[in-house]
Parts: C-alpha cells; structure tokens; sequence
C-alpha cells in the first residue's frame, strides 16, 4: 500500500511537471514516508511484556501430582497481559525472544522435579531436592526461548515429586517469571 502510494506521489509529480517537485524534494518525501513506516513497524513489536508470579503459599507434596502445571496465584507484575493466573500459563502476546525465570524450594526431606514446558514440549528441568535431610533445597532456571505469538510457555510438575512440602512464604518464594527482550 505504502509502494502504491509513492508511485502514485511520483506520478503526480510527473504528470504536473511542476519545477517544484524536483528530484531531492521528491527523495526527501520518500525518505520521511520510509522512515515512518520502519518507527509504526518498531511500535507494532516492540510492547514492553514481563510478568512476575509467585505462590502465595507453600504448595502441599499430596496436592500436586506428575504434569500438573503449577499456578503462581500471586501475580505483582503482568505488563501486556501474557500471564494468566487462572491456568498458570504465559501466551506470547506477539513473536519475539524471551527470557523465562523459575525458583522453587522444597523443605525437609521433600523432592520434586520442576519443568519448564513450550506448547507441550519439555524445554529446561530442574530438581529442587532435599530428599535426605532436612532444611531447603532451592532450585532455579532460567531459559531462553523464541516464541512465536500464541505460544504457551508454563511450569509443572515433573517425573519425580515426594516428601512434605514445597516451600513459599516468609523465608522464600516459589516464583515464575518472564519477559521479552526489547
Ligand atoms: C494452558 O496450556 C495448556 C498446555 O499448553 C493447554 O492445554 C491449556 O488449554 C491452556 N489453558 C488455557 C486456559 O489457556
């Protein structure tokens, strides 16, 4: 649309044959229109998205099972709306690389495995394990990933979980965030 429209100016400019439109003028025009148009492309990608989610409390071994996707309920950051704290997941909100954060702490004697999932597919795992003492084992990863706009990003159980419990309260906080590099 943008090409038709230069043509179109071009044309004009031609047909008028008017000294006024010379070339430098007309190179300035294209220029300007060429410009504005790469700024409304830039403004069209590049929404600031970042969210940080945490638990709001420790999460029980016995209520969590094998694939289940943890939901952080508390949500303190959710710039462009990509985290949604019904279902725990993150939907690109448009294609771009991002940055993925996840903590968890598993307390005396607890275990579990934590992965980090694309569109069904297991991208990073961790193991938070204090199987055989007691006191914290706190795991964390931090992944990289292109994303494609519509994209589910989400944390969950993995193969692995036992014990008491996973820990999130004064001392530490079960967290997963994100955020798109600009
Ligand atoms: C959350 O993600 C899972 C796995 O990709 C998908 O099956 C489920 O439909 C999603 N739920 C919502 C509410 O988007």
């Amino acid at each position: 649309m943008l090409r038709s429209f230069v043509l179109v100016i071009l044309c004009l400019c031609v047909a008028s044959g008017e000294e006024s439109c010379d070339r430098s003028e007309m190179e300035n025009t294209i220029c300007s229109l060429c410009s504005q148009r790469r700024g409304g492309q830039l403004l069209e990608s590049g929404h600031q998205i970042a969210f940080f989610a945490y638990m709001s409390q420790s999460v029980q071994i016995n209520a969590i099972s094998k694939y289940m996707t943890f939901v952080y309920d508390r949500v303190e950051t959710n710039v462009g709306n990509g985290y949604d704290v019904q279902s725990g997941n993150f939907t690109a909100p448009e294609n771009g690389v991002y940055v993925f954060h996840t903590s968890t702490t598993s307390f005396d004697k607890s275990y579990c495995t934590v992965e980090v999932v694309k569109n069904g597919q297991i991208k990073d795992i961790t193991f938070a394990d204090s199987w055989n003492h007691d006191d914290r084992a706190v795991a964390s990863s931090m992944i990289i990933l292109s994303l494609t706009k519509g994209d589910i990003v989400l944390v969950r159980v993995g193969a692995k979980q036992g014990g008491n419990y996973l820990e999130s309260n004064q001392y530490t906080r079960m967290s997963f965030s994100g955020f798109k590099l600009a």
